[in-house]
């Protein structure tokens, strides 16, 4: 039976980013049962959340469906959780006064609770918060965030509502996540770009922020895959998931050929690089010594490795970062590495390059299927990603063809 959440949505700006969380529990197969404040609904209509959660969504303690709703909807939860968590939720619930239902709710409820605080900077650091905040986890409430970052009306700091994915990680983590239609099945992802030695502290590199692997990675584990992510970034990842850190095209290469055999699916979002130095100095290299000519190689195509080594029921995916030519290239890739699927996208197009949050991509598969994507969140097209990895995979199961 899918784990009941009480998902609390307070008046904030954050508020709209709730919507996201939202969707996000639904996905990972939790019942998501929304309750907005009176403020909450100044920032983001009802409606929205009741389209996309498993039931209407609350506002109110009267004209609920049933009888007893302060005290029903706590006692029924396996987890509440409120996204965003304003100053004010943070002092009643720490002062417990319950005067609408989600206070009604939190203190009615014996399930863990998750706070998603978001708020400015100041407010955060105000001792009084500070004091509420110390009690509720003295009381053992989890909080995830805030975290640091741009604020409304134009302020940095502390005080950012948490990612999304993160919120939903951190839910996950508390109800025993991590079942769900990956349970059982192995996915590797790559993320990042590679760096290849020049000296002991030049590198070739390239632009890639990691940030499509590593949403790969989180939507695959939230499924319940077991994932493994080679990376060379240091971002901080779910819990649970293996990350290998790597630098080099080769020790990329090195670590994904010792796992093939064991993966059902590997996810190549990483930019390997395609040339490296032939040697590297061995020490720094000096200004007075001339300007230096380095000579490349070409560094191993671990995608084409992998195509050469697929078994029957393995999925590979693969990544075309273009600059024209989108459809032509990627499709020749799509065959040349004996791919599944090829994810691509046109990186000179606005939002959908590197280090930006957005991509727009074109998903071509091994069945000669074209499916252009609008503009989406790396977030919503990595679950797009493992969407047609659990059907391909669920397809050779059942006998059937392609993903
Ligand atoms: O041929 P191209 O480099 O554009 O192919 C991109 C895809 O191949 C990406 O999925 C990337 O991770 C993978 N790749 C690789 N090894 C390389 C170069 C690219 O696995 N040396």
């Amino acid at each position: 039976m899918s784990r009941r959440v009480v998902l609390g949505v307070c008046g904030g700006i954050a508020a709209y980013k709730a919507v996201e969380v939202c969707r996000l529990l639904v996905e990972s197969g939790m019942h998501v049962a929304p309750v907005l404040t009176e403020g909450a609904t100044h920032f983001v209509g009802p409606l929205t959340f009741s389209a996309l959660a498993s039931e209407p969504a609350r506002t109110t303690l009267l004209g609920a469906p049933e009888p007893v709703p302060h005290t029903t909807l706590g006692q029924s939860a396996d987890l509440v959780i409120v996204a965003p968590a304003t100053a004010k939720l943070l002092g009643k619930y720490a002062a417990g006064i319950s005067d609408d239902l989600l206070t009604a709710t939190l203190l009615a409820t014996r399930a863990p609770v998750l706070l998603a605080p978001a708020m400015h900077t100041e407010m955060w650091e105000h001792p009084a918060v500070r004091a509420n905040v110390e009690t509720l986890l003295a009381r053992g409430v989890h909080l995830v965030g805030p975290d640091a970052g741009p604020l409304a009306g134009g302020d940095v700091g502390v005080g950012r509502l948490a990612d999304p994915a993160r919120i939903v990680d951190a839910a996950l983590g508390l109800v025993g996540g991590g079942s769900g239609p990956l349970t059982g099945r192995r996915v590797l992802v790559t993320s990042g770009g590679t760096r290849e030695a020049i000296d002991p502290v030049r590198y070739i590199g390239n632009r890639s922020s990691g940030k499509m692997g590593d949403a790969v990675a989180a939507a695959a584990a939230r499924r319940g895959a077991e994932v493994v992510l080679v990376t060379t970034t240091s971002r901080p990842t779910r819990e649970g998931i293996e990350v290998v850190r790597v630098e080099s095209a080769q020790e990329m290469a090195d670590v994904v050929l010792d796992r093939f055999d064991r993966s059902d699916a590997v996810v190549m979002a990483a930019a390997v690089a395609d040339f490296r130095p032939k040697t590297a100095a061995p020490t720094k290299i000096k200004k007075g010594g001339g300007v230096p000519e380095i000579l490349l190689e070409p560094t191993p195509d671990i995608l084409a490795m992998l195509g050469e080594r697929k078994a029957a029921g393995q999925m590979l995916v693969g990544f075309a970062a273009e600059t024209g030519n989108l459809r032509a290239n990627a499709a020749a890739k799509l065959t040349a590495k004996r791919l599944d699927l090829i994810v691509a996208n046109d990186v000179t197009e606005p939002g959908s390059g590197f280090e930006v949050d957005t991509n727009r991509a074109t998903l071509l598969d091994s069945a000669g299927g074209v499916d252009e994507l609008p503009l989406m969140s790396k977030a919503a097209l990595a679950e797009v990603v493992v969407d047609r990895i659990e059907g391909g995979l669920a397809a050779r199961d059942g006998g059937g063809a392609g993903p």
